[in-house]
């Protein structure tokens, strides 16, 4: 199977933002306790948490992290998680229906971001409270000193503010399983007002207003065009979500579901611009795709759980080697809109829907899909280059003309290095992709890094690492012209300098 494409300099997306490579903690199942914060655990540092998740978690150079929800700050009371630790109140936590103990709150975690060399991407709790809870949160978090809340902050221990620059209205407020869920007027309403009251305590914020909790939603996108209506001046992004399942056990159809997400996100733009026409706006909303992942393996387990433990393990999916096809195809997506695709979140982190596993007490390990986020987080840092590609194309149950080659290309001027991300979708076949870097004189291969496995669902465990990548890849140059190698059913990064 053949393909072409053309790759050019000047045929440049968009610089991009780095928090496209963000990832997401919440306060759910082992994702805090036993996830980042275990102490007693042999690896723990003087705060308890654990060092070896540090480290694992500083190898994806992770920008950002949204915290502490999720649906679970849909409840939530800050003020639970914040000074004496044996003052804090345990509490029933509704949207996962568990203890939660508040042993970790907003300090602890602008702790350990600092750890991993993060920023905090806070979310305020729309639910069931509204603007005074939020920009009292801010106050404390943010105002230098000398009020009550900031004052407050100093004498749990942390002198400097904390500067939070980024922050979510709320969490998919549309979802009928969110606690607090409100109707697009509803919620547009209380957004706008909330970001108000916001911006007036500290005007160098962000703010991200709630979109739609995924694209099959029957509100979607009425919702964004009616929320965004009440917050378009205030928010700085509208968000999206969107997990994909191979229920149907359907290899073809699931690789494929990037070009559902493709949709989504055009559809969320096109939904923007006809908000910022209606409002004569010289202002353009960007989207932060604040969660998104493979999300499936693990929902007939948890179905099973019995409610009010303290963080049982939830949302545990064990991911394939064709999930992880579908995370690198994901990136690519998004990095070819990443002219308004400014925010991503993979969701989550540690333990829940995670690319990075722990044992209570025990070790480590690598999921699957760490790997095509590793190396996209890692490389994928510059511009976004706009490939001409002709690929033969498939169809699957959900989807007509589904390229054979799905692929991003980035371009680092600083380390002058031409980086193509690409997956070969066809099951039986090699791909030879012939691609014409005319721009790029004198490049050659500095690595190719392959993920393939003979067996789509192969896994990964504390035991045995069977989905892992090497840098056997193939491809070759020759006379201007790049030879991409990419075999049956694989992720590849090839990297030229
Ligand atoms: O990431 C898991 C959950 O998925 C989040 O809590 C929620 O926002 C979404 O429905």
């Amino acid at each position: 199977t053949k393909a072409k494409m053309v790759i050019d300099k000047e045929f440049k997306i968009s610089e991009i933002d780095p928090r496209i490579y963000g990832s997401f903690i919440e306060h759910l199942g082992r994702a805090v306790y036993g996830g980042l914060y275990e102490p007693g655990h042999a690896t723990a540092d003087e705060l308890g948490f654990r060092q070896d998740v540090i480290q694992m978690v500083k190898e994806l150079q992770v920008p950002i992290i949204r915290y502490p929800g999720g649906n679970m700050v849909s409840a939530y009371n800050w003020e639970d998680g914040v000074g004496p630790k044996e003052d804090r109140p345990r509490r029933l936590e509704l949207a996962w229906r568990v203890i939660e103990t508040n042993q970790v709150g907003t300090n602890e975690f602008v702790d350990w971001s600092k750890k991993v060399n993060s920023e905090v991407m806070m979310a305020v709790n729309l639910g069931t409270r509204g603007i005074d809870a939020a920009r009292n949160l801010l106050e404390y978090c943010n105002h230098p000193g000398g009020t009550y809340w900031s004052d407050l902050r100093k004498q749990h221990g942390y002198e400097a503010p904390h500067k939070i620059k980024t922050w979510c209205l709320g969490n998919e407020m549309d979802g009928p399983w969110q606690v607090g869920m409100k109707t697009p007027t509803e919620y547009g309403r209380l957004a706008a007002e909330t970001g108000k009251a916001m911006k007036l305590v500290d005007p160098t914020i962000e703010l991200v207003s709630c979109g739609s909790s995924n694209s099959a939603m029957p509100t979607f996108p009425e919702w964004e065009a009616t929320s965004l209506d009440h917050t378009y001046e205030v928010a700085d992004f509208v968000s999206l979500h969107q997990y994909y399942g191979n229920r149907d056990n359907d290899t073809a159809n699931f690789i494929a579901n990037s070009l559902d997400m493709e949709n989504f996100i055009k559809t969320v733009i096109a939904t923007c611009d006809y908000i910022k026409a209606k409002k004569r706006s010289k202002k353009t909303m960007n989207l932060s795709f604040d969660e998104w992942n493979v999300w499936f393996h693990s929902n007939e387990a948890d179905s099973k759980l019995e409610p009010w433990s303290i963080a049982p393990p939830q949302l545990e999916d064990v991911y394939t080697f064709e999930d992880a096809i579908l995370v690198g195809s994901m990136l690519n997506t998004m990095l070819r809109h990443s002219d308004r695709v400014k925010i991503a979140c993979m969701a989550q982190l540690v333990n829940v829907i995670a690319p990075i596993m722990t044992e209570t007490g025990g070790g480590i390990w690598k999921q699957s899909i760490f790997y095509p986020y590793y190396y996209t987080s890692v490389y994928g840092r510059g511009i976004a280059l706009n490939p001409v590609v002709s690929s033969p194309k498939y169809d699957s149950k959900d989807f007509t003309d589904v390229p054979y080659l799905d692929t991003s290309i980035v371009y680092n001027e600083e380390k002058e290095e031409l980086v193509i991300f690409a997956t070969n979708r066809h099951l039986e076949n090699i791909l030879h992709v012939d691609v014409d870097i005319r721009s790029f004189e004198g490049f050659k291969i500095v690595e190719h890094v392959v993920l393939e496995n003979n067996d789509p669902k192969a896994s990964n465990s504390i035991r045995e690492e069977k989905v892992k990548p090497h840098t056997n890849g193939q491809s070759y140059t020759e006379d201007g012209l790049l030879v991409g190698i990419l075999p049956k059913l694989s992720w590849n990064m090839i990297r030229l300098k």
